[in-house]
């Protein structure tokens, strides 16, 4: 009997359900009876308290379109994974030792960058580890794209179209600020799809001249709207160059919830327009995957399986050049795949006329 287990870690995404049933519906149809599949709840919390169930055939049907995690998840962060309490001991070797008394044969992780520490953590210790990559972020090293992305540049983008509609009416600026405070994978995508004039990146520090004078020229160009998309994390030039603990307390010290809103009250003042923002938050990581992440969703699943099958740990499924392929855990962890200045998606955005505020 090969026994697995499974759990699903960090901010959720679109297709996690739809992966978790590629895994398992693999598994079953070449393992028959022979495999127990133990949902491993809420994530690492799950494994380190010994929170899990055995599932059943069933539990993995009608779930391919359903959005959010069948498991729960939860974000249990890296840096604590060793620190020693009065709550809670090592917390690694809590899980080997659940890992142990499971008697699983492997774990399979469906997680975005920090699990991905965790998990090659755990894989240098000796369990038994196989990924897979899933964030509406794409910033997973390693791979071309992971799941969940896709499905929220359909509803930032959907957001954008709205906007636009209403942004032309009232002849407004719009911005709408979009997730990912690392990364602007999401707010470039979307940017463009939605027809954005400026795109602010964290990959590419603004100047708030350069913006204003974006807004003022499309303004006496007898343009009566502008549709900046924002993303969560943007800096501006000023910003870039500060430590992150700095940047920490430079951002307490405003009375702004977020930078969408800071940047509407210095760009008003800088350009007499009237600005709106708008902040579509978690919706972004809700509902039904898209088509395109259903598919890659069952793609990387089954490639996971296939690998559980093999007996080849250690490895997180990806996508490189529209093939699925297996790539080391340690060559994951620890790294993030941010845009590139020099992107041809960002000179793209450049050719069209829209603005980085750079
Ligand atoms: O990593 C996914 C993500 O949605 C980011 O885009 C966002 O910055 C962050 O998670 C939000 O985290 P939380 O769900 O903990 O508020």
């Amino acid at each position: 009997m090969k026994r697995v287990g499974i759990l699903t870690s960090g901010g959720d995404c679109q297709g996690l359900n739809a992966a978790i049933r590629g895994v398992a519906k693999a598994l079953y149809v070449e393992c028959k009876d022979g495999v127990e599949i133990y949902g491993i709840t809420d994530g690492y919390r799950g494994l380190i308290e010994g929170d899990y169930r055995l599932m059943k055939k069933e539990d993995f049907s009608g779930i391919l379109t359903l959005g959010g995690t069948i498991l729960g998840t939860s974000r249990q962060p890296f840096k604590l994974m060793r620190v020693v309490d009065e709550n809670s001991g090592d917390k690694i070797q809590r899980m080997k030792d659940n890992y142990k008394k499971m008697k699983l044969d492997c774990l399979v992780v469906l997680g975005g960058n920090g699990t991905h520490k965790t998990a090659n953590l755990l894989s240098e210790e000796g369990l038994n580890v196989v990924s897979l990559p899933k964030t509406i972020d794409n910033d997973i090293w390693g791979t071309d794209m992971t799941f969940g992305f896709q499905s929220a540049v359909d509803i930032a983008t959907h957001v954008l179209d709205c906007i636009h509609t209403t942004a032309t009416s009232h002849g407004r600026v719009f911005i709408v600020e979009i997730m990912g405070h690392k990364v602007g994978w999401l707010t470039l995508h979307a940017g463009i799809a939605g027809g954005a004039d400026v795109i602010l990146l964290p990959e590419i520090p603004y100047n708030i001249e350069k913006v204003a004078k974006t807004l003022s020229q499309r303004a006496k160009a007898g343009k009566g709207f502008s549709i900046l998309a924002v993303a969560e994390g943007a800096l501006s030039v000023v910003e870039a160059q500060m430590s992150k603990k700095e940047l920490k307390a430079a951002r307490a010290a405003q009375p702004f919830p977020s930078i969408s809103y800071r940047l509407a009250q210095e760009l008003g003042e800088k350009t007499g327009q009237e600005i709106r923002v708008t902040v579509p938050g978690h919706f972004q990581r809700g509902g039904s995957p898209c088509a395109y992440d259903r598919v890659l969703s069952t793609r990387f699943g089954t490639a996971a399986a296939n690998l559980i099958l093999n007996k080849q740990y250690g490895y997180m499924v990806a996508l490189q050049n529209n093939v699925i392929v297996p790539v080391p855990l340690a060559e994951v962890a620890g790294k993030l795949k941010t845009v590139p200045k020099d992107s041809d998606v960002v000179q793209s955005a450049r050719d069209l006329g829209i603005s980085f505020g750079d």
